[in-house]
């Protein structure tokens, strides 16, 4: 049984949605409150047991690499005054985890990106963690969730599924399957389509943000054919498991937001202010 010990998470892209905060910022770097998305992504892994971060970047993006790596100028500023804490948390993340970087040469969709991240990966079984998906929880963090899942179903990719309402189901990948036996949250996939519209949906069940997936990703993304806008879906290359029965998606624990539009990122930014006592 190998550990989870690598979560991916494809940060590329250049969020035109969030134009023009993000020309010269990641949008994996806006934050919620104060925290960057991409630190909220990292310390889910870092809960789940992942101390490897591969990052599939772009050379725009160096802020992402500034963030996990010290700032002696500012810790020494605000040593031993009120603000002395707040870099605890990503510290913590800097000394107990590694980062690697790779770039993503062509924005080809997510599946590409996936498979620039093999290099880093390796020939293990890992986690990704779109950072746009914030997701929050009482208990256990989504990912930790989907890594006991996995220990029970070693030979299979895992995705986190909700049920979103109809009118929407144009904006995910979208699975078809049935409950395992004894489960009220798994189900065995049938089937998978990647943001079909609601007439020739088959489910309402979407893909979310958060992926366990095993090697054999690579060879089925080898084998998956360009969308009709020249992107390789990670939705398509799973399908191809998922006709072996090697496709689990999991309905979550938990509450997701959509970080990767702007009324997600302030019904998010609500949230966490309520939460905190703030607002
Ligand atoms: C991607 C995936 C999609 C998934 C979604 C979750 O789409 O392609 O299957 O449902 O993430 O956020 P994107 O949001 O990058 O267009």
């Amino acid at each position: 049984m190998t550990k989870i010990s690598k979560c991916l998470f494809p940060v590329a892209g250049y969020g035109t949605r969030f134009l023009p905060a993000t020309k010269a910022i990641p949008k994996e770097m806006l934050p919620i409150l104060t925290k960057p998305l991409i630190q909220y992504g990292v310390e889910e892994a870092m809960s789940a047991g992942i101390n490897t971060m591969v990052m599939v970047t772009s050379q725009y993006k160096q802020a992402i690499k500034h963030h996990f790596e010290a700032h002696v100028e500012i810790e020494s500023s605000i040593q031993g005054t009120a603000k002395a804490s707040l870099l605890d948390e990503v510290n913590y993340a800097i000394k107990h985890c590694e980062f690697g970087y790779i770039e993503q040469a062509q924005m080809l969709g997510l599946g590409h990106a996936i498979y620039t991240g093999q290099v880093l990966i390796g020939d293990e079984p890992f986690a990704v963690i779109l950072p746009d998906d914030l997701c929050t929880n009482d208990g256990n963090s989504v990912l930790k969730q989907m890594i006991s899942l996995h220990t029970q179903y070693p030979d299979c990719c895992i995705v986190a599924i909700e049920e979103v309402p109809m009118a929407d189901v144009d904006k995910y990948g979208v699975i078809e399957g049935e409950l395992l036996a004894g489960s009220e949250d798994a189900y065995r996939v049938h089937a998978m389509v990647e943001k079909p519209s609601p007439m020739d949906a088959p489910t309402n069940l979407a893909i979310i943000g958060r992926y366990i997936l095993t090697t054999e990703i690579f060879d089925a993304l080898e084998d998956t054919q360009p969308d009709k806008n020249g992107e390789i879906q990670i939705t398509d290359a799973l399908m191809l498991l998922a006709k072996q029965g090697k496709v689990i998606a999991y309905k979550f624990q938990g509450k997701r937001y959509d970080c990767g539009n702007v009324k997600g990122f302030v019904l998010a930014t609500n949230a966490f202010a309520h939460a905190q006592g703030m607002i």
